[in-house]
């Protein structure tokens, strides 16, 4: 039986239509979601949106619809940008959904039942659009310290949830599951901001807007947005009503979130399942923020394009190549058209592209577009087929640690060899001597078969390309099985005809 392997992406407010900050995080969930298939796992990958808040409720007010209409047309643009990215989630979860609501309902009331959860009296300073209660003392200059803008006072009856009863275990869990959050500075981020100052009881429900899942038992109170939220990485696996896919699939492998947001899935969601006894999600990968212009991408500011001006430009692979491979993934990073244009042309167009190309068409030219290998080997041979057959195992040990932008790096540098090898092994110089036929041959055949595998392994971050490139190899070879080797490149195929996979793109200065 295969192993399972369950990534989660956040579930996204649907307030706005999404930027290339939200794309961000869908693409590199993508990508190891991906990748984990590749290598044979049975991948549950997992996105949505998180549809209920005060938030919501006041931007449908503002255009004049219900909160319900207003967030279904966002939706339908939310899973129409998924689609040309090709984001490949298994399932595509909406908290506003019947079973989500009646799941969160029953959660909601176990924890009551069991005391977790108990009524108390609320007053505190809270963010609207962050959705979050601050303390005094974490403001900055008096304003959330998140997004900076003005906290109001609320003092209304509540319910409590018993985080603090739970802090003790949540130490301990960190402690015994030192890969639990990464990267490791947000996990001493959790320890020194929230969780040593001591935790405190947490509000979990609301009575000053509608737009929320009521409180079965006590219908003028919502459920707090986050336990709302959170509680959709299970509820969409059947919890508490059906155990056959929590069996298959809980624990979480991955939650994918951005820094903003590790809090919440590092400290009231272990607590929830805590409460709950469930067991922990594995891991809490907290990655960094795209910015523009070193500012934040704003929906408020109108600073940034709609991801799809960028995907009908430069195609589908060109955007998410270069969110994959331009930041260091867990720190934060710059978004810029140039910087896309630069990518795409260097990696995609002149290394990836260019070599393809070159190769395909010599062998079209001196063998008729037939890959075969007499093997007529020499000392340069060496370094290229050492590093492309090591390649796999490289991929899979970066992938393993996350670093996504190396791991890309890495079959980029492959690919420098490869056109380095041609430069070197000059097969045009090779084809003037017909006594030469069959080291050009090998020579072909080295690259083709090169080609093949940084293609597979190049799948899960642009897999139209790979797909465009292993149908004009014509192979069958196109699994991760067939990377056991150098040399598994059939030799009774005719390579299709070569197709330019990226043109170079011309900038106007
Ligand atoms: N609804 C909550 C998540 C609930 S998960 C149980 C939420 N939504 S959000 O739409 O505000 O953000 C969703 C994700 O998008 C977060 O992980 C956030 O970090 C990410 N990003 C939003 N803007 C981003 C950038 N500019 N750059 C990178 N990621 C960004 O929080």
């Amino acid at each position: 039986m295969k192993e399972k392997f369950y990534i989660s992406t956040p579930i996204y407010y649907p307030s706005a239509n999404f930027h290339i900050g939200h794309c961000y995080t869908t693409i590199i969930a993508d990508a190891i979601a991906r990748y984990k298939r590749l290598t044979g796992y049975d991948v549950y990958f997992q996105t949505g949106t998180d549809e209920h808040g005060e938030k919501i409720e006041k931007k449908a007010h503002e255009a004049g619809v219900t909160p319900q209409e207003y967030v279904d047309k966002i939706i339908e643009d939310a899973k129409d940008l998924w689609k040309s990215l090709n984001i490949s989630y298994d399932y595509f979860m909406r908290t506003t959904d019947d079973y989500h609501v009646r799941r969160v309902q029953k959660i909601f009331k176990k924890l009551y039942e069991q005391g977790d959860i108990y009524k108390g009296e609320y007053k505190g300073l809270y963010c609207i659009p962050c959705e979050s209660f601050w303390t005094e003392s974490q403001l900055v200059d008096g304003k959330c310290p998140d997004c900076g803008r003005e906290i109001k006072m609320v003092s209304e009856e509540a319910y409590f949830f018993k985080l603090s009863k739970y802090q003790d275990r949540l130490v301990k869990y960190y402690n015994e599951h030192p890969d639990f959050i990464l990267p490791l500075s947000r996990k001493n981020e959790m320890l020194n901001n929230f969780i040593n100052p001591g935790l405190e009881d947490l509000c979990v429900s609301r009575t000053s807007f509608k737009w929320g899942i009521p409180v079965d038992f006590d219908p003028d109170h919502v459920v707090y947005v986050w336990v709302d939220a959170l509680s959709n990485y299970i509820t969409t696996l059947g919890y508490p009503e059906d155990d056959t896919l929590m069996k298959k699939y809980w624990p979480a492998d991955l939650h994918l979130v951005g820094k903003e947001i590790v809090r919440f899935h590092t400290i009231i969601w272990p607590c929830l399942l805590m409460a709950l006894d469930l067991p922990l999600p594995k891991q809490v990968f907290g990655h960094g923020w795209l910015k523009i212009d070193g500012g934040k991408i704003s929906k408020s500011l109108g600073n940034y394009k709609d991801p799809r001006e960028y995907i009908n430009a430069y195609g589908v692979d060109a955007v998410r190549y270069y969110a994959l491979r331009e930041v260091p993934f867990g720190s934060d990073g710059n978004f810029s058209e140039e910087a896309l244009i630069a990518r795409t042309n260097s990696d995609l167009a002149n290394t990836l592209g260019n070599l393809v190309n070159r190769t395909i068409s010599m062998s079209y030219k001196y063998f008729d577009g037939k890959p075969v290998n007499p093997k007529v080997l020499e000392e340069i041979d060496d370094e290229l087929i050492h590093a492309v057959s090591n390649l796999k195992d490289i991929v899979e040990e970066k992938m393993n640690g996350l670093k996504v932008n190396e791991a890309i790096e890495e079959i980029m540098e492959v690919l420098r060899k490869c056109n380095k090898y041609i430069d070197e092994t000059t097969p045009w110089t090779l084809a003037k001597d017909e006594s030469k036929k069959d080291r050009l041959a090998t020579v072909l055949y080295n690259l083709l078969e090169s080609i093949r595998i940084c293609a597979i392994l190049l799948s899960p971050f642009i897999p139209e390309t790979s797909e465009k490139i292993l149908t004009q190899l014509n192979t069958k070879q196109t699994d991760y099985d067939s990377l056991e080797y150098f040399g598994k490149l059939e030799q009774d195929i005719t390579l299709n005809e070569p197709q330019i996979l990226f043109n170079r793109i011309e900038t106007k200065c």
